[in-house]
């Protein structure tokens, strides 16, 4: 009955964690939420002002398939002003959301059998939208102790005669990690002499921290202006994840064969969530510049009681709002008789003994790891370490 093609690929591990989250919650379990991958802020006032206007004036017909031309010209003012990169707004595509956009774009340009490169630890619906594509995921496994940056050795050492395209993302998720202009500019110098196509996932450019400054890969990779194409969008930046705003930039010919793809399945993103993206892109930026502030407060608070707590480390990351601590010091211990094996089994155990919900690493394509979404209330936060933190002294205790 089912596709093989469906067969292929798997269910998110985000969205089945919170699935069972939210059914142990509705079931009155009082518990403290990490998987979440959005903005625990409002989205900003004069956005969602710009969405009541939209609909006050009856504007909630169809828009231009490829989105409304004031929107896409208000994405290139933005990719002008902030990242220095020029395109006309026939080489926008505003889609339902970034990982729409993503589908559209790899939908068009991947063959059955091409290779495509992804970092890992990596955002899961990477591998899946390239298996349905029919292409073949190429993993390059980026370390903790390298920061879970990769090299530019180990992406040249990926590259053969199939590699059609590089999926990058940066600031990741899962890791948080961001690169410097150093170490875009060593990967960039690899993909000099190929004809590789470069898929720069940027969703979270907004949330980078300690003043490092955002670089768009488009920025320093040759010939970006003919294989480089950016994946952004709204949900993250202005805490706008349930208006499904994103959109890719990038050569005309592949922007129009995504938009074609998108003509035959949503057609136009929602005609009033483009609207309020006209406004968000347009407008005042200081409540996403607090949030960001306020994500920074949070990492070092976090990631200062992680370490302290017994066989556990964690990376310091650069952006976005998650930590990924080691955990695989806990592997082969018991809890309730039954052996940790892996993240899943780690990330079941802290559901039982903790009530905290964690996504394991392995959904990420990082075996021996969690990741933890600091996309919460401080308050909140501080009970859910406590509640780790008690649940690894009873699995200590339990284990000898
Ligand atoms: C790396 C990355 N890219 C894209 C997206 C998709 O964002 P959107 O809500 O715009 O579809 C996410 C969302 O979690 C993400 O983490």
């Amino acid at each position: 009955m089912i596709s093989e093609r469906i067969q292929t690929i798997q269910t998110s591990p985000t969205v089945e964690l919170a699935a069972k989250a939210i059914a142990l919650k509705e079931a009155g379990q009082d518990m403290v939420d990490f998987s979440v991958g959005e903005p625990d802020f409002p989205t900003p006032a004069h956005i969602k002002q710009a969405a009541i206007n939209a609909l006050g004036q009856d504007r909630t017909k169809y828009t231009a398939n490829a989105g409304m031309f004031e929107l896409r010209r208000a994405v290139c003012k933005k990719l002008k002003g902030e990242n220095n990169l020029s395109y006309s707004p026939q080489q926008i595509l505003i889609s339902s959301g970034a990982k729409h956009a993503f589908y559209n774009v790899m939908m068009s340009v991947i063959e059955q059998g091409d290779e495509v490169i992804i970092p890992s630890p990596y955002w899961g619906s990477y591998p899946e939208i390239v298996r349905l594509a029919e292409g073949v995921p190429v993993i390059v496994e980026a370390h903790e102790t390298n920061g879970f940056h990769i090299t530019a050795q180990q992406l040249k050492s990926k590259i053969s005669s199939k590699t059609k395209a590089f999926v990058f993302c940066n600031p990741v998720n899962p890791t948080g990690a961001a690169y410097s202009e150093g170490q875009l500019q060593q990967l960039a110098d690899v993909l000099h002499d190929t004809n590789i196509l470069i898929i720069s996932d940027e969703i979270y450019e907004k949330l980078l921290f300690d003043q490092i400054e955002f670089r768009s890969f488009a920025q320093v990779v040759s010939s970006a202006e003919k294989r480089a194409v950016i994946i952004n969008g709204l949900s993250k930046a202005f805490a706008m994840t349930g208006w499904r705003i994103g959109y890719a930039a990038g050569p005309q010919e592949i922007i129009e064969a995504a938009a074609k793809l998108q003509s035959h399945s949503t057609s136009a993103a929602s005609t009033i969530s483009q609207y309020a993206a006209i406004a968000a892109l347009n407008g005042p930026q200081e409540e996403m510049k607090k949030m960001v502030v306020e994500f920074q407060r949070r990492r070092d608070f976090i990631v200062k009681k992680l370490n302290n707590l017994p066989h556990l480390s964690c990376a310091v990351p650069q952006g976005a709002f998650y930590v990924f601590p080691n955990i695989s010091a806990f592997f082969g211990k018991k809890y309730k008789g039954a052996v940790i094996n892996n993240s899943k089994d780690f990330a079941a155990f802290l559901l039982d003994a903790a009530q905290t919900v964690v996504v394991p690493g392995s959904g990420f394509g990082a075996e021996g790891f969690i990741r933890i979404s600091y996309s919460t209330s401080m308050a909140i936060i501080k009970e859910g370490i406590a509640r780790i933190a008690n649940a690894l002294t009873d699995l200590q205790r339990e284990n000898g």
